[in-house]
């Protein structure tokens, strides 16, 4: 069959997909997935809810995925049940060439889009001039297919939150200063892990174009932080941590290292998606853990491993990641009815000299062990 070429544009569904219950939906995306069989290959992020997992033929966190984007080289389609960045990744990554979908391409993430190539450009100049072309960018795979090429370009790596520790390493064997964007609190967290002191960790405001922090920290940085951030893990706090602790005597309290640092420090373990599921799945009947991440994660959780008690470390005030739940068995339903009918919608498509320097970037990534 010949394909028809994407339109990189989210089109409206057609009405019949909102009015078709749970039930008729789940029979014709299976329907779907078997007609194309072997043709397509869905990946799911953990953040992604129950009626989506189901379909996935792998699940995993951002580092994961981006190996999994080869798992199936014989598949025409992957078919990315996550966000945009992802998607790209997997575009970028996909050896050989396939067609990734986004079921919804309004997908986005809020904290990637703290941080634009103008902004990265102004930044890089700014801190050459006043520190010297010993600096090396990192940038957090939460960023724009530009980005990674930018620091592809520059002698840099994408980092994601199960390999951070290592990139940073990385990084620091090959310059004396690191730019990592946009996730500061990722950033500083790694720094922290490596042993560089916080008077070592300035921050740089994207917005403003301006260094802040103490004159030490300004004179002579280590880590320059770039003042991006999660709105779903900046929810989480230090009072939450003390107030679970209090209530659940024994529990363990496991967050993702987007959380901020004084979070992070007061919690037992910090890590990727990845890590925080398989300690669960992996910890002793009658444990008791506290989860600092986004809900869809923590709610399956404790759906999954009924002989421990999992809870969300905010309680009743829950962390959804709004775009994360713009993937819906609507969506997913007409991306792959259309895969079937021969046409291939919402495509996500990173162009060539873009892709050369991200891959680059890419492929530094995945050279550094995971921590995993
Ligand atoms: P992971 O790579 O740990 O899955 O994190 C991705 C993410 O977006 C967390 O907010
Ligand atoms: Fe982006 Fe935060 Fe959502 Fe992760 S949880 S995709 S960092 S907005």
């Amino acid at each position: 069959m010949t394909y028809l070429p994407a339109d990189m544009y989210q089109h409206q569904l057609p009405e019949a997909y909102f009015e078709a219950s749970e039930e008729e939906l789940a029979r014709r995306i299976q329907q779907a997935k078997a007609e194309l069989g072997q043709r397509v290959v869905v990946l799911g992020h953990h953040y992604q809810r129950d009626e989506i997992i189901r379909w996935a033929d792998f699940t995993g966190d951002s580092y994961k995925l981006s190996k999994l984007a080869n798992s199936r080289p014989e598949a025409e389609f992957i078919v990315f049940c996550g966000v945009h960045f992802m998607a790209e990744t997997a575009d970028i990554l996909s050896d050989p060439p396939r067609a990734v979908i986004l079921p919804d391409l309004s997908a986005g993430c809020s904290m990637a889009d703290m941080a634009e190539i103008q902004q990265v450009e102004d930044a890089w100049t700014l801190l050459t001039a006043r520190y010297g072309p010993e600096i090396v960018p990192i940038t957090y795979i939460n960023s724009a297919a530009s980005l990674k090429a930018f620091v592809g370009q520059h002698g840099g790596l994408v980092c994601t939150s199960s390999n951070a520790a290592s990139a940073l390493a990385w990084a620091l064997e090959r310059g004396k200063r690191v730019l990592f964007f946009p996730d500061q609190h990722l950033g500083r967290n790694t720094g922290v892990k490596l042993g560089i002191p916080l008077t070592k960790m300035a921050n740089y405001n994207q917005y403003r174009g301006e260094l802040l922090g103490d004159d030490a920290a300004l004179a002579d940085p280590t880590l320059i932080l770039w003042q991006g951030h999660c709105s779903v893990h900046q929810k989480f706090t230090p009072a939450q941590v003390e107030r679970v602790r209090a209530e659940m005597p024994g529990v363990k309290v496991i967050v993702h290292p987007e959380c901020s640092h004084d979070v992070v420090r007061l919690a037992d373990i910090a890590g990727s998606t990845e890590l925080i599921s398989k300690t669960i799945a992996e910890a002793p009947a009658g444990s008791q853990w506290a989860v600092g991440t986004e809900i869809n994660l923590v709610s399956r959780l404790a759906r999954q491993y009924t002989d421990k008690t999992v809870v969300s470390l905010s309680g009743a005030n829950v962390c959804p990641c709004s775009t994360m739940y713009r993937i819906s068995p609507q969506h997913l339903c007409w991306v792959l009815e259309n895969l079937v009918a021969g046409q291939v919608v919402n495509q996500v498509r990173v162009d060539n000299e873009t892709r050369h320097w991200a891959k680059v970037a890419l492929d530094r990534m995945l050279s550094v062990p995971a921590n995993v």
